[in-house]
């Protein structure tokens, strides 16, 4: 007797396709970056990243109220300081530029679920993501000091998760000594315990003015190559108390979160990167690819692959699709 193909049964009509759908798209899950400027007022077009603005502190919270009311839930902040110099000392300044952010919106919108990016890239000179020795190699422990008192001042801001994507060694246990010491233990730490040397940051180092004067990130960020490294350093943060694993970028490493997401017992968010987007927008105002759809895929494949938090610069525009807005 011939064999029935069965699945096609269940693909006879949109609603039956909808009914056994394994993967929906969830606005909870979404995280939408937002870069502050200190040096602006009114907000800013980053230019590799059409429909991308970076934003004064004047406009920043109602950006916030518009992406609540969209449906947004998660902001991921990353600050561009008025100051830098070689010791990133604007990063922990209680009024420096994440702290300010913070408050104005979390006075607006206390639900709302704020992660700073922790590091210090946008706040050195140089680029570099800590202090620099006399030739130029990044210092771990002064670095991860450096780490553990702007995370704190995060936290007295009302920063509700913050994320270390420095890759500097045992700066996760020291973030969570600090906060547990300071009377925050239920502050979370989203380690980007899987992040990846890559070509893919090319715009954000653009949007963030972070972009290194010499050398490069290959010393302190992951190869490629490697998948193996990847369960080491996230067993290590786990270890050290991270709440949360980021694995960065996106596209390319749909195979390293479902390893991970498989094989341990925190949530794992996948950050979908400035050159993720940047290559969608570029290609879909060529009219060469249907923007939503793609965009969904990429979603629903990260979904797919058992990523619970999706970081995404389209996050906003798809709570507005969603919702019908456009
Ligand atoms: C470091 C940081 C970077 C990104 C997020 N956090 C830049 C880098 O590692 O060079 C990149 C994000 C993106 O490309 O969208 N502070």
């Amino acid at each position: 007797m011939k064999m029935i193909e069965r699945p096609r049964r269940l693909r006879r009509s949109e609603s039956m396709r909808r009914l056994v759908r394994e993967q929906r798209i969830d606005l909870d899950a979404l995280v939408q970056p937002l870069f502050v400027d200190a040096t602006l007022s009114g907000r800013r077009p980053v230019l590799s990243m059409p429909g991308i603005d970076r934003l004064g502190l004047d406009v920043v919270a109602d950006e916030a109220v518009k992406l609540w009311e969209s449906g947004i839930r998660s902001l991921l902040l990353f600050g561009i300081p008025e100051h830098k110099d070689a010791y990133a000392s604007a990063n922990a300044d209680p009024e420096g530029i994440v702290q300010r952010a913070t408050r104005l919106i979390k006075a607006r919108l206390p639900e709302m679920v704020i992660f700073a990016d922790l590091c210090n890239c946008e706040y050195t000179d140089h680029g570099h993501c800590g202090i620099l020795d006399a030739v130029g190699n990044v210092l771990n422990d002064p670095t991860v000091e450096l780490l553990v008192a702007t995370a704190l001042s995060y936290a007295r801001c009302g920063v509700d998760v913050v994320a270390p994507s420095d890759m500097m060694d045992g700066r996760v246990g020291a973030i969570r000594r600090a906060l547990d010491e300071a009377g925050y233990p239920d502050i979370a730490i989203a380690s980007y315990a899987v992040k990846y040397a890559s070509a893919f940051y090319g715009p954000f180092r653009d949007a963030a003015d972070s972009a290194p004067a010499f050398g490069d990130r290959r010393g302190y960020q992951m190869d490629p190559a490697n998948g193996v490294e990847a369960l080491r350093e996230a067993r290590l943060d786990i270890a050290e108390g991270a709440d949360l694993l980021i694995v960065k970028p996106g596209m390319t490493y749909y195979d390293i979160v479902y390893r991970l997401a498989e094989r341990v017992d925190v949530p794992i968010a996948v950050y979908s990167v400035s050159g993720e987007y940047a290559m969608i927008k570029a290609a879909a105002a060529q009219g060469w690819i249907d923007e939503a759809r793609i965009v969904d895929e990429m979603l629903i494949g990260a979904q797919r692959a058992g990523a619970r938090v999706i970081v995404t610069y389209f996050a906003g525009a798809v709570a507005r699709r969603l919702r019908g807005e456009g």
